[in-house]
């Protein structure tokens, strides 16, 4: 059985007060201990977030790290840096770093090398924009992405990351892929995983689907085979219909 997870992309938003009392909310909602929840704050409040979910099922990532060890990257921050104050899980290439910090598939498999050597899960983001799905392309796309970031990887290190598709052209338009497109895309992906590594390393990685998902469709989406949960921006903001999306497995 794959690990259903539910996570919550916080972005650029929330307060450290606004943070904290989103994060008490989640927890004092009591949500389903079958689903793996992991929040992913601004990392400014993951240390604080960190301390505040110990004793709960809710685990804490941050949204990017550094592709470096340690030393001279200003502004950076590195995965050994993340390990020491507890954070378990970190995005690897969403598509906003993609397009607006130019991250690039070889800085990203950097990226989870690092994460992975400091036992630190990635989630590893692919996805394509809507001119490359109406050019019939996105299935290159989203097998280039996945192959030149995550498949430098020994099948013992791919076996410990997730991997979420985010169709670019869903993300904050509230316009939802539909489960049969959703499906479709996270079958080639697990496909793509089956002839590199083989079946049984295929079938034991979660693959969630990120991109207007919220309360009301979550359900229809995680139905799939292939759909292992989500990563949920916009609707991760509210604790209530973060965990409705919890429920709706
Ligand atoms: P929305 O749920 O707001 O579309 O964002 C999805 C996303 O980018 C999660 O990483």
């Amino acid at each position: 059985m794959r690990k259903k997870i539910v996570a919550g992309n916080w972005k650029m938003n929330k307060s450290y007060a606004e943070a904290i009392d989103l994060i008490n909310n989640i927890i004092n909602a009591n949500p389903n201990p079958t689903v793996q929840l992991i929040v992913f704050p601004p990392a400014i409040y993951a240390t604080e977030l960190v301390k505040l979910t110990t004793s709960t099922p809710i685990k804490v990532g941050v949204q990017n790290s550094s592709q470096y060890d340690a030393g001279a990257y200003t502004g950076e921050i590195a995965a050994s840096m993340l390990k020491s104050v507890g954070v378990q899980y970190a995005l690897v290439g969403h598509s906003e770093r993609r397009h607006y910090f130019n991250e690039q598939n070889s800085d990203l498999a950097l990226k989870v090398n690092q994460l992975l050597k400091n036992e630190i899960t990635p989630i590893y983001c692919c996805g394509e924009i809507l001119a490359e799905r109406e050019k019939n392309n996105h299935f290159n796309v989203v097998k280039n992405q996945i192959s030149e970031g995550l498949f430098q990887l020994t099948e013992n290190e791919i076996l410990k990351c997730i991997i979420a598709y985010e169709p670019v052209w869903a993300i904050g338009t509230g316009v939802t892929a539909s489960a049969a497109q959703a499906q479709e895309m996270h079958l080639f992906i697990r496909n793509s995983i089956v002839q590199k590594y083989g079946n049984k390393i295929a079938d034991q990685i979660s693959i969630l689907y990120g991109g207007s998902c919220n309360a009301k469709n979550a359900k229809e989406l995680f139905s799939n085979q292939d759909v292992d949960g989500g990563l949920i921006g916009g609707a991760s903001l509210n604790a209530t219909d973060f965990i409705a999306i919890a429920n709706s497995f």
